[in-house]
């Protein structure tokens, strides 16, 4: 069966995360269940200058190479009779790219007023993975607390913390290298990272 992924762009900074974990995966026969909260949208705006046009038509602009069994469904962060709100809607995972500190706190409150809250709370319930690509720095006692939460209720907290052992030339490598190590949690085969082992000593 064709995998599908639930994919959530919140309004933390660092939402080329978001962008290259949707152009890695839309480069494969996969279903994309997209969301982007209000503040997403206005980060969106001014990290990548998106001009709130049409969502798959930015996505080319980025350099998004659809493949041919790809699909992307878009959703409102309102819409909560969207797919990704009932547990009976089966997906592989989902992955909130870049998450707010807002977004994180909701989640582990089990406050579920929007679709993203929602989408990740059903995740909990029907034991799917969930990853959140959470940002903020420097972390506060509330936000290191609802990471700590986080992981106990079995979500994979991944801030974005590159590795810099691969030796990244720029930003895409870097960003690359990161988006990598989320596919290998939803173990999705890849060649965004080259792996430790692989290289050549220089000692
Ligand atoms: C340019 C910009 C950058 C922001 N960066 C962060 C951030 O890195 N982490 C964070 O938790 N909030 C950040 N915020 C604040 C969130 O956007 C704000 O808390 C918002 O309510 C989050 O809502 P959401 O989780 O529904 O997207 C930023 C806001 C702006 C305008």
């Amino acid at each position: 069966m064709k995998q599908k992924l639930v994919v959530a762009i919140t309004g933390a900074s660092g939402v080329i995360y978001g962008i290259r974990l949707l152009k890695a995966i839309l480069n494969m026969p996969i279903s994309v269940y997209l969301m982007i909260s209000a503040a997403g949208r206005q980060v969106l705006t001014h990290e990548t200058g998106y001009d709130g046009a049409d969502i798959k038509e930015f996505l080319h602009l980025q350099g998004v190479v659809f493949h041919k069994d790809a699909r992307l469904n878009s959703y409102a962060p309102d819409d909560l009779f969207a797919p990704p709100a009932s547990g009976s809607f089966r997906h592989d995972g989902m992955v909130i790219a870049p998450c707010s500190m807002k977004t994180l706190g909701a989640i582990v409150s089990g406050i579920s007023d929007n679709l993203i809250h929602r989408a990740a709370d059903v995740c909990l319930k029907e034991k799917r993975p969930l990853i959140l690509i959470t940002r903020e720095t420097p972390l506060s006692a509330i936000h290191l607390k609802n990471m700590y939460d986080a992981a106990l209720a079995g979500i994979t907290v991944m801030p974005p913390c590159p590795g810099f052992y691969s030796h990244p030339k720029n930003i895409n490598e870097l960003t690359d290298f990161f988006v990598g190590r989320v596919l290998d949690q939803l173990n999705i085969e890849h060649n965004l990272l080259k792996r430790w082992g692989d290289y050549d000593c220089v000692c």
